[in-house]
């Protein structure tokens, strides 16, 4: 069984500080939280950033890929402006600045691995070999994630013992078969796709759920009521409360 918190914070606590930030981790601690979710992508020298999009616009204004921007270019840019004059200059951060930061907060993490088009396989490889060998010791045992199928059989092969959660938008229909697949001991989900019979049957099947992402106290409630053991949220403390 899960023993992550009811309540995680989603690419740290993203409805108050900019997403994937060490600004937005540590938010979420202050605001409560005892584990984050955030995402990492690879830039294009390989190094591991905690970014969501294949695009720079949206959270840095910038044009250009993440995956064609080198880790010194991305570590240029502001990643806070866009969120709000409070945060201009807050940077993108690696995943070992996260990682050192997760340890001096006492924070546990949901590693989404995030590939880039195309860079499913080395993105895989690269953030689950990161995440075995630096992972900090006084850090809870973290879960790594992702949409993609091709990531998490990565990690399946660099990090079997670091625990798995298979991804997903849309479509519950395959599920069982991915998750054996995959070697998954979760299951992470849009939380309107689901019911609670869908619920009953993915639990019955020895698999933890989680669901994004959920801001509505009373949506959280049903949720929990039907067996779903985490939430990521952008506003932790709400759930919390
Ligand atoms: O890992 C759960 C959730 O973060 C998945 O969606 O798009 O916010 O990464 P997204
Ligand atoms: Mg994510």
């Amino acid at each position: 069984m899960s023993d992550t918190p009811a309540v995680i914070g989603h690419r740290g606590a993203c409805g108050h500080a900019p997403e994937n930030t060490l600004a937005s981790i540590a938010k979420a601690a202050e605001l409560g939280a005892q584990w984050v979710e955030f995402d990492v992508m690879l830039s294009r020298d390989d190094k591991c950033v905690l970014f969501h999009d294949d695009k720079l616009l949206r959270t840095t204004g910038q044009k250009g890929l993440t995956a064609e921007t080198s880790l010194a270019g991305l570590q240029r840019m502001d990643a806070g402006s866009w969120f709000s004059d409070d945060f201009a200059g807050e940077a993108i951060p690696t995943l070992s600045e996260a990682m050192d930061l997760l340890a001096k907060l006492g924070l546990g993490a949901v590693v989404e691995i995030k590939p880039s088009e195309g860079r499913d396989v080395e993105t895989g490889r690269i953030v689950s070999g990161m995440v075995r060998d630096h992972w900090p010791v006084s850090v809870p045992q973290p879960i790594i994630s992702s949409f993609s199928e091709a990531a998490l059989e990565q990690a399946m092969m660099e990090a079997p013992h670091i625990p798995r959660a298979l991804n997903v938008f849309n479509g519950l229909s395959d599920w069982k078969v991915k998750l054996r697949t995959l070697d998954c001991v979760a299951l992470h989900c849009m939380h309107t796709d689901l019911s609670e019979k869908t619920v009953g049957k993915i639990i019955t099947a020895g698999y933890d759920l989680r669901c994004f992402t959920v801001n509505e106290v009373a949506r959280a409630n049903t949720l929990f009521g039907w067996g779903v053991c985490s939430v990521f949220s952008d506003f932790p403390e709400r759930i919390m409360a």
